[in-house]
């Protein structure tokens, strides 16, 4: 694949891919979503527009200056049924921490330097009985996740640091989630695969065993 076939393929994963696939599964994910709410590396806010009524306060974090300010524009443009507020990082202190219904990530641990450390951060941003909402690319299976192998190394450079290989479940369990209800969605080369789901806190059995 040439490199101009690589960003034509990246184009079209936000024109009509996620006008008819990438859009309807954001939908299902958030459908459920509910009071206070958390999204890391929210881009350009595609996500904003699937919130349900029942969430009371959206934090959107989104750490690249341009992407930020299309956001902060769409926040602002938009008539919202919760609050929202716009974040360079995700809100840092102990008061904020464990203080989640939801935390959302959609597309987002591609691209992060350490997949494991942001599952984590994620993992500590929930309330008790929170959950990650996540909607993620994965490596395919068999030839299809070689040649992913292959051009990863020349897509991160191209996609703003996107690895197409990833297993984002195991970052996921690496931090203590446990990833649950998940849908597997099709999309376009190069990315081919995506699951979407939530992801709740595991819970060790007690080493003393049931009273
Ligand atoms: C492919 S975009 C996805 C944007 C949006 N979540 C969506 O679903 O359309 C990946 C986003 O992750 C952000 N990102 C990269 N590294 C990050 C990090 N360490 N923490 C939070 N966000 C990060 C990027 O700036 C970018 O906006």
């Amino acid at each position: 694949m040439t490199a101009s076939s690589l960003l034509a393929a990246h184009g079209v994963l936000r024109g009509p891919v996620e006008r008819s696939v990438v859009g309807p599964a954001r939908a299902l994910l958030l459908a459920g979503v509910r009071g206070r709410v958390l999204e890391v590396g929210a881009g350009t806010g595609a996500n904003l527009a699937w919130y349900p009524s029942g969430v009371d306060h959206v934090d959107v974090c989104e750490p690249d200056p341009l992407r930020r300010r299309r956001l902060e524009r769409r926040v602002a443009a938009g008539s919202w049924p919760f609050s929202v507020a716009v974040h360079a990082a995700a809100p840092e202190g102990p008061f904020l921490a464990a203080s989640y219904d939801t935390v959302v990530s959609t597309f987002v641990l591609c691209s992060t330097p350490d997949p494991e450390a942001t599952a984590s951060a994620l993992r500590r941003a929930l309330a008790g009985g929170g959950r990650v909402a996540f909607l993620e690319h994965v490596r395919a299976g068999g030839p299809a996740g070689r040649v992913q192998a292959l051009l990863s190394p020349r897509w991160e450079r191209m996609a703003g640091g996107c690895h197409l290989d990833r297993p984002p479940t195991s970052a996921l369990r690496s931090a203590g989630l446990v990833p649950i209800e998940q849908r597997w969605l099709r999309l376009p080369p190069p990315l081919v695969l995506a699951v979407a789901g939530q992801a709740v806190v595991r819970v060790r059995p007690s080493p003393t065993g049931p009273r």
